[in-house]
């Protein structure tokens, strides 16, 4: 991998940066997550559906994006919001229809647009079939899921271990008709699939050939890390982070979590996608530490997510850390490897209301230039924000088990809100003034159909930036970073024949004079493509000298070089 930390001598002492060249065999595209739920209503009951997917396509060719990845559609009793399955092979009625989903996926090909389906492997809705027989100890259902008769302590039967839910408590469930407890790492209704049996492997093999043969073009996977528990039932370590025993953080995941199997079975799966002429994705969901995570792309998976910019940012960093965000994905990453790059979803609050709207900005314009994949959570393309949610409307099931005292911590409520297409009743998602999770007050001025028409709207920005991104000649472009101030960083794409794209983002509270010299290949004047700051300093399409370049404080700026072909490639 051709990664360099150059340091060169600027209006910084040291001005830090990688230089990377995109190998050609690498996935390069816009990939957009839709939370079925809160991206359209089409029949007025509140809750987002598949028909509203469709009537809103045209929004992804507008914003460009090349891929959409379905949150899941399938049976399910939603406990946890479609990931507690009780049938991989059916659609939810509340989303519609099998023949609205083929509708769907025909009319998103039309427009050359790729669909990802969720899988959720680790386990299913305790309302599967599979469960209840599993319960009743029917072969060979009897071991598809994780049970244990747990131990005797003072002569009272307790759980065979420390292990603990992600969604608080002890990971095992007692049940009385079975004599033995159950493994959930999530909540108590997602019993965890026990994948030592040849059967759940075969089944869940199955699943996948059945989406591939409806023409999907991959998935992302649920959980990942999750998949296989070590066999021994052995107590994980305390962290020390903690005195509370019900506290996910509790243990150190020794035994349950990135186990060698988890890993084994990857090539399973890439075989199924390969047997398909088109390409089929497949990423995978992993919060883990470097090497755990890096290790998952040697084993055929297109990559595991990068959740740096959500793990690894606050409201205080700066460009270097930034820098270092960057890099440190670049550095760590298997040589060949596709690069990407996720600023939210459905788990973490919005990226907004995490970092910050200077800080949103400048992240959102730096890894639409990245190459690789990169991944828009629903409503990021306007700047939507968190909602508060009163606990009396709390439905997160992750927010519920942690109680009235404790529920704004941890409830995912606040960024699954529906998505505001406009200032109508309910922001135009739905006819009904009534949606599942309330519409964010703020709608009325923040919405897309407002957006479209400022000129310097996050949805401009967006727009304008991800236009770039679907250019093959940005594709190929070589990729150069740079650090000009404590909160001014610098992304460049360079090609060799048909110019060059410089976006800068200032973050911080002044105004920061930056030269631009310090990109090795740079002509002395470019153009203004877009500068979100409306001021006279830098007129969209004036052309600039390098030296001495005022990013207004809180801005992005980006310039092109005057022979740049991808602006209308
Ligand atoms: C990760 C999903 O993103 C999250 O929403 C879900 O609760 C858990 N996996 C369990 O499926």
């Amino acid at each position: 991998m051709r990664v360099a930390i150059a340091f060169c001598v600027a209006v910084l002492p040291l001005v830090i940066g990688i230089t990377w060249n995109p190998p050609d065999n690498i996935v390069d595209f816009s990939l957009y997550q839709i939370y079925p739920r809160s991206y359209k209503d089409s029949d007025g009951n509140g809750i987002g559906d598949l028909r509203g997917i469709i009537e809103r396509l045209d929004h992804f060719t507008e914003s460009n994006v090349e891929a959409v990845w379905l949150s899941p559609i399938y049976r399910s009793p939603m406990v946890d919001f479609g990931y507690d399955i009780s049938n991989y092979k059916e659609i939810d009625p509340i989303f519609g229809t099998m023949e609205d989903f083929e509708e769907l996926l025909k009319a998103a090909h039309d427009r050359n647009l790729s669909v990802l389906m969720d899988f959720v492997p680790n386990h299913t809705s305790d309302q599967h079939e599979w469960f209840q027989k599993s319960l009743q100890g029917i072969p060979p259902y009897d071991s598809y899921y994780v049970w244990h008769a747990g131990r005797m302590e003072n002569g009272v039967r307790v759980p065979p271990n420390n292990w603990v839910s992600q969604m608080r408590g002890s990971a095992w469930q007692w049940k009385d008709e079975r004599q033995a407890y159950y493994l959930h790492q999530f909540s108590i209704q997602q019993p965890d699939l026990n994948y030592y049996s040849p059967d759940v492997r075969r089944e869940m093999k199955d699943v996948l050939k059945f989406w591939l043969d409806k023409g999907v073009d991959g998935f992302r996977v649920d959980a990942m890390i999750f998949l296989y528990e070590d066999k021994r039932f052995l107590n994980e370590p305390l962290s020390g982070l903690t005195d509370d025993p019900n506290d996910y953080d509790y243990t150190v995941k020794i035994y349950t979590t990135n186990q060698q199997p988890t890993y084994d079975i990857i090539p399973t799966w890439r075989q199924v996608l390969d047997k398909y002429e088109q390409p089929k994705y497949l990423m995978l969901e992993v919060y883990s530490n470097v090497s755990d995570t890096m290790k998952y792309y040697h084993y055929g998976a297109d990559f595991p997510f990068n959740f740096y910019t959500i793990t690894n940012l606050t409201r205080n960093s700066n460009a270097a850390d930034i820098q270092y965000v960057v890099e440190s994905w670049y550095d760590n990453m298997p040589e060949g490897c596709t690069p990407n790059w996720v600023t939210g979803n459905h788990d973490q609050h919005r990226l907004i209301s995490r970092l910050g709207e200077p800080r949103a900005r400048a992240i959102t314009t730096t890894v639409l230039l990245l190459p690789g994949v990169i991944v828009t959570y629903y409503g990021e393309e306007i700047g939507m924000i968190d909602e508060y949610i009163s606990w009396e409307d709390t439905v997160d099931p992750e927010g519920c088990r942690a109680g009235k005292e404790h529920y704004l911590t941890s409830s995912r409520d606040p960024e699954r809100t529906p998505f505001q297409w406009d200032d109508s009743v309910s922001a135009g998602f739905s006819s009904n003034p009534h949606t599942w999770l309330p519409v964010n007050e703020d709608y009325k001025t923040l919405n897309l159909a407002h957006e479209k028409k400022e000129k310097n709207s996050y949805y401009a920005l967006y727009e304008k930036l991800s236009a770039l991104k679907r250019s093959q000649y940005l594709k190929e472009a070589m990729l150069v970073t740079k650090v000009l101030d404590d909160y001014v960083f610098a992304v460049a794409r360079e090609t060799e024949d048909h110019g060059s794209v410089y976006a800068i983002s200032n973050f911080g509270d002044t105004d920061s004079i930056v030269d631009l010299s310090v990109f090795d290949n740079i002509p002395s004047k470019l153009n203004v493509y877009y500068a979100s700051a409306i001021s006279d300093i830098l007129p969209w399409e004036s052309v600039i000298q390098i030296r001495r370049v005022t990013i207004p404080a809180g801005s992005v700026v980006i310039l092109t070089t005057p022979n740049a072909d991808f602006v209308t490639d």
